[in-house]
């Protein structure tokens, strides 16, 4: 994983701004009941989507192990709000205690073991019907895009990436064995993440962590797929990540 403390002075400006977190914010605001008093944003990071899930009469808390990113999202709080530091397995938070906990971006980065860990935390700290609310299948949403791009990575990436951590079924298996039901699907754009085909043949060839281990003559076939399309700076259409709720204690 990245060090957050180091992303965090570049961090809004990387992952698509206030376009992006506004777009996840509704797809959040889409699944939570209206009345939800306190809402703990776990990994908030510089609390770009924590600020705008605030309303009146709701606390939001924003819960993240980074220093850096949580002197950025404190202020942004300001009077709806507060952050604590801690970590997604272990809330800083008494049982039973709160209506909503959202995880926006977070289950995609960390291994099963700890997604596991931390959806069971997230049951114990809400209350009964309170909803957990989290982005599910992240890296395969820039891989799905009805574009060029999309039918040579899509097909590439399914042959060649392991199971993710953030997959819907698996969220959905461990968020069943802790009593939370589904309660919702919403999507939203990821603003300003869509990337031309130059970029993405870099990525496969540098960056990409399933082509690594893969056989180098495929890894250049999809190289040379991508650099063979037309626009090769032109960004192609952004990826649209989903977000899946859930109840606890729901039908
Ligand atoms: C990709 S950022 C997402 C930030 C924010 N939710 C957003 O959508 O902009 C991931 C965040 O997860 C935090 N994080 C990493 N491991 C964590 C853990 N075990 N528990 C809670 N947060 C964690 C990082 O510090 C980072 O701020």
């Amino acid at each position: 994983m990245l060090d957050y403390d180091l992303e965090a002075a570049h961090y809004d400006e990387t992952r698509g701004g206030v376009a992006r977190a506004g777009a996840a914010a509704d797809a959040v605001l889409e699944l939570l009941p209206a009345d939800c008093a306190v809402l703990v944003d776990v990994a908030c990071g510089t609390g770009i989507v924590s600020e705008l899930l605030t309303a009146p009469g709701r606390t939001v808390i924003g819960v993240d192990p980074a220093a850096a990113m949580l002197a950025l999202a404190q202020p942004r709080l300001g009077g709806g709000g507060h952050v604590v530091r801690g970590d997604a397995t272990q809330l800083p938070l008494a049982t039973g205690s709160v209506d909503a906990v959202t995880f926006m971006w977070l289950l995609h980065l960390v291994d099963e073991a700890l997604v596991a860990s931390a959806i069971a935390e997230a049951a114990r700290a809400l209350r009964p019907g309170g909803m957990m609310i989290t982005t599910v299948d992240k890296n395969a949403a820039q891989y799905e895009t009805d574009s060029d791009v999309g039918e040579i990575l899509r097909p590439a990436r399914r042959e060649l990436a392991p199971p993710a951590s953030d997959d819907v079924e698996r969220v959905r298996e461990l968020a069943a064995t802790v009593g939370l039901k589904p309660a919702g699907l919403a999507g939203y754009v990821g603003h300003g993440q869509g990337r031309p085909p130059r970029e993405w043949a870099r990525r496969v060839r540098e960056d990409i962590t399933w082509t690594r281990g893969a056989d180098p003559a495929r890894v250049a076939e999809i190289c040379r797929a991508l650099e063979a399309l037309p626009g090769q700076e032109v960004r192609r259409a952004d990826p649209v990540y989903k977000v899946a709720g859930f109840r606890l204690g729901g039908k």
